[in-house]
């Protein structure tokens, strides 16, 4: 048994939660946000967006993030992307050296065009960080449903580490050493989704969907492999995965956010109606920002930015993508 400290009590870190403690864990659940922490504290059986799951009374709720980080042995950094590296600033002055910390959140800082990865270690330079990531709905996750992720981090010591903790008869995990990889396909994936969701709402049918899924995870992997990530690591859980799950689910909150679209909402209408953060919306300006930054064509992350940002009409964008000059499927295949 180990203790385990869970930053952030949204949706993720809370099934996170509920499953750390049935390996029997001892947890703690830490949030910067004190409305998340009362509400926890005052009903664990019914906990927003994840309907049926009862958040265990041995889980230690708090907004006191020294006692949440005193003796951890395992810290989950499961926030919001954009508010990463503010909660990274604020555990500094906790973590000791070597402290094994796994981010599970999914997103790219738009100023760096940093994984958050890179970010938590950037701000904890002497923690070790990894990352946990796949196709897993925390709903899901919260109701036993049987579930595979993938650690990526720098050492197999720290991934076994981080994989038999959460390993449990329906969490499946397998490790990887491409740490980069693993966080990349996770993110950008989620701007295919938008995608995908917007092709929904616009009434188109199945072909359209594999199209966007299939050529998505090829600009996902060109923009892998030009950053120094592995192939594999895109055919694997956290790339083609993350990618089925999200661009397929009801439960994905930028697919939804990509239908509203599809159905005529503006992008602020849309992210308002889902009413939580939609990382994909964050992550569309840097990925294209990394696109350019590696000469890398990805025109459904172009053309997601142009009807997100630009106001551009997504039956258009589908239209441009479509008609775009003629091309071969994969450039390394030679007659
Ligand atoms: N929900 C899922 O099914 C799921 C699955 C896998 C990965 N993820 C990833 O995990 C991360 C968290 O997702 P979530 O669904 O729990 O999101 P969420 O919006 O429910 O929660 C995000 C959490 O971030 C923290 N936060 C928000 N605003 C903050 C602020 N101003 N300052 C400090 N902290 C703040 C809060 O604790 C909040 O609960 C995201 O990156 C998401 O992509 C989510």
């Amino acid at each position: 048994m180990y203790h385990v400290t869970v930053l952030g009590a949204g949706t993720w870190g809370t099934a996170l939660s509920i499953l750390l403690c049935k390996n029997g864990h001892k947890v703690t659940l830490w949030s910067a946000l004190e409305k998340e922490v009362e509400a926890l504290k005052e009903n664990r059986d019914t906990i927003p967006n994840l309907p049926e799951a009862k958040l265990q009374p041995e889980v230690v709720v708090t907004g006191d993030l020294e006692n949440a980080l005193t003796d951890s042995e395992l810290v989950v950094f499961a926030v919001a992307s954009p508010y990463v590296r503010k909660v990274a600033q604020l555990a500094r002055t906790y973590i000791r050296s070597s402290q094994i910390v796994v981010n599970v959140g999914k997103g790219i800082e738009s100023d760096t065009l940093e994984t958050l990865t890179n970010v938590i270690q950037d701000e904890l330079p002497e923690a070790d960080v990894a990352v946990l990531s796949g196709p897993s709905h925390a709903e899901e996750v919260s109701r036993g449903i049987p579930t595979t992720c993938v650690v990526g981090a720098k050492t197999r010591k720290t991934a076994s580490f981080i994989q038999d903790i959460f390993m449990s008869e329906f969490f499946r995990v397998y490790t990887n050493p491409d740490i980069n990889g693993v966080e990349l396909g996770g993110s950008i994936k989620n701007v295919i989704a938008l995608a995908a969701g917007v092709a929904d709402g616009l009434g188109f049918g199945d072909n359209t969907k594999a199209a966007l899924m299939t050529r998505g995870i090829a600009e996902i992997m060109r923009l892998g492999i030009a950053m120094g990530c592995k192939a594999e690591t895109f055919a694997g859980l956290s790339g083609i995965g993350d990618l089925i799950v999200t661009c397929t689910s009801n439960h994905s909150r930028n697919r939804n956010a990509g239908y509203l679209i599809g159905k005529g909402y503006t992008p602020d209408e849309a992210m308002k109606e889902v009413n939580q953060v939609v990382e994909g919306v964050f992550c569309a300006k840097a990925a294209l920002a990394l696109s350019k930054k590696y000469h890398v064509q990805m025109p459904i992350v172009e053309q997601v930015n142009l009807v997100l940002f630009e106001g551009k009409d997504p039956r258009t964008a589908v239209s441009d993508l479509l008609l775009r000059d003629k091309t071969t499927e994969n450039s390394s295949l030679k007659w």
